[in-house]
């Protein structure tokens, strides 16, 4: 067992293992100012596959494996609900988060919420847990992300329909054993079908994306697809819940052109994505893109804008995204469903859209200098994203 001195260490450590330099890509962007890093920091990318077993995997932009873990990777002794998580039948790898530097992942998998190592370069700690919490619980059965916080916190989305899912916070320090039912820190309810969690450092924020009322269509109105920031003191370590920053897009939708006449869900916002070096956000859902503006706290483009600003090259990725909306009208949805989407300083950036009338995609786009290509690890993937830290969006030091 590594004492706590030992993982401070750890922490504080340059990453030891090699990563290879990527190209240097023109810039997309004329106010994209920023240095390419050097290092290639966004060369990597950590995938989910979904099956049985899920694998969580980190590979290159040409989808060459560097590290992956699955079940059968963990060794050590686990206690008997998170062992049973482990071995489910739950073929979930819903969610990936870069973390302490890179020497962390946490993930959801299978029927867990996990914390692992990532550190290649100490192979007697790598691939380990460090914390763990089954979804076998009527909270947690559906939960879709997670995000650290400051102090060795982690915030888990509850992604439920009900007025008291929200979030969750949890202690993650690895001076913790691990444990059937970790202590929660804190819940904030009143958020539906939270899909996305993000920091903001320089906000001292966590910002979740979700819906107002029920998104599976069970209560009386329709739901909007809501974002919404809770600052952290510092002080207590408690996030605050102020409606002042609760942002409700401006129309809700139906989506029976992918799934019929009368689908009972509402289209609710699947990630929540940075743009590197700005105080801004984008936001899919499963009708398209918006662009929200931290500054002037307003939603200030969308769909094509979006694309055209931030994401030129992204291409509809199969022929078959349109059918017949609930106005009995042709629509054409190129920009719906995308499940994770990440971008790159340098103006790359990658996404997972699911398949048309499915709820995952089979590969990966990467888009690079506006051209497309795809990647392919595994057939049922959720998201992708580039495993490094976002510049202007740092995950927690500490
Ligand atoms: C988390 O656990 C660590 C180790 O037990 C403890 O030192 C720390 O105070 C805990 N943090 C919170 C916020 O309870
Ligand atoms: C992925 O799905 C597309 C669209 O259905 C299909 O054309 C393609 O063959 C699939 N690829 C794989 C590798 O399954």
């Amino acid at each position: 067992m590594l004492g706590l001195l030992g993982w401070v260490s750890l922490l504080f450590e340059p990453l030891a293992f090699d990563i290879p330099p990527i190209e240097p890509q023109p810039r997309l962007r004329a106010e994209n100012q920023q240095v390419i890093p050097a290092q290639g920091r966004f060369e990597d990318i950590i995938t989910g596959d979904y099956g049985h077993p899920p694998v969580l995997r980190i590979h290159d932009r040409q989808g060459v494996v560097k590290w992956s873990w699955e079940r059968s990777d963990v060794a050590q002794d686990l206690p008997p609900r998170i062992r049973s998580g482990l071995y489910s039948n739950a073929n979930d790898a819903t969610d990936m988060k870069w973390m302490r530097g890179g020497t962390s992942v946490a993930a959801i998998y299978s029927n867990l919420i996990v914390v692992i190592n990532h550190t290649p370069d100490r192979p007697s700690l790598d691939k380990k847990i460090t914390f763990a919490l089954s979804r076998d619980s009527p909270m947690l059965w559906n939960a879709h992300t997670l995000e650290p916080l400051p102090g060795d916190r982690l915030a888990v989305g509850t992604t439920g329909q009900r007025p008291w899912d929200g979030i969750q916070v949890y202690n993650i320090s690895t001076a913790n054993p691990l444990v059937d039912e970790p202590p929660i820190l804190q819940t904030i309810e009143g958020l539906r079908a939270i899909h996305a969690l993000i920091w903001d450092e320089q906000g001292q924020m966590l910002w979740a994306a979700g819906t107002d009322a029920a998104a599976d269509g069970s209560d009386p109105v329709p739901a909007y697809g809501v974002i919404q920031g809770y600052p952290f003191d510092a002080a207590t370590g408690l996030l605050r819940e102020d409606q002042a920053y609760r942002f409700r897009f401006p129309h809700y939708y139906d989506i029976d052109t992918e799934w019929g006449h009368g689908y009972s869900w509402w289209s609710g916002p699947h990630d929540l994505v940075p743009v590197p070096n700005e105080r801004v956000f984008l936001v899919s859902n499963d009708i398209g893109l918006h662009a929200f503006d931290i500054p002037t706290m307003q939603f200030t483009a969308a769909y094509e804008e979006v694309i055209d600003k931030y994401m030129p090259g992204f291409e509809c990725t199969t022929n078959d995204r349109h059918g017949i909306n609930r106005q009995g009208k042709y629509e054409e949805l190129p920009q719906s469903d995308l499940k994770g989407f990440s971008l790159a300083p340098d103006g790359s950036f990658l996404y997972v859209q699911s398949l048309w009338q499915l709820f995952r995609g089979n590969h990966t786009s990467l888009v690079v200098d506006g051209v497309r290509h795809e990647i392919r690890q595994g057939d049922e993937i959720y998201r992708s994203r580039f495993f490094a830290d976002i510049d202007g969006w740092p995950k927690p030091k500490t």
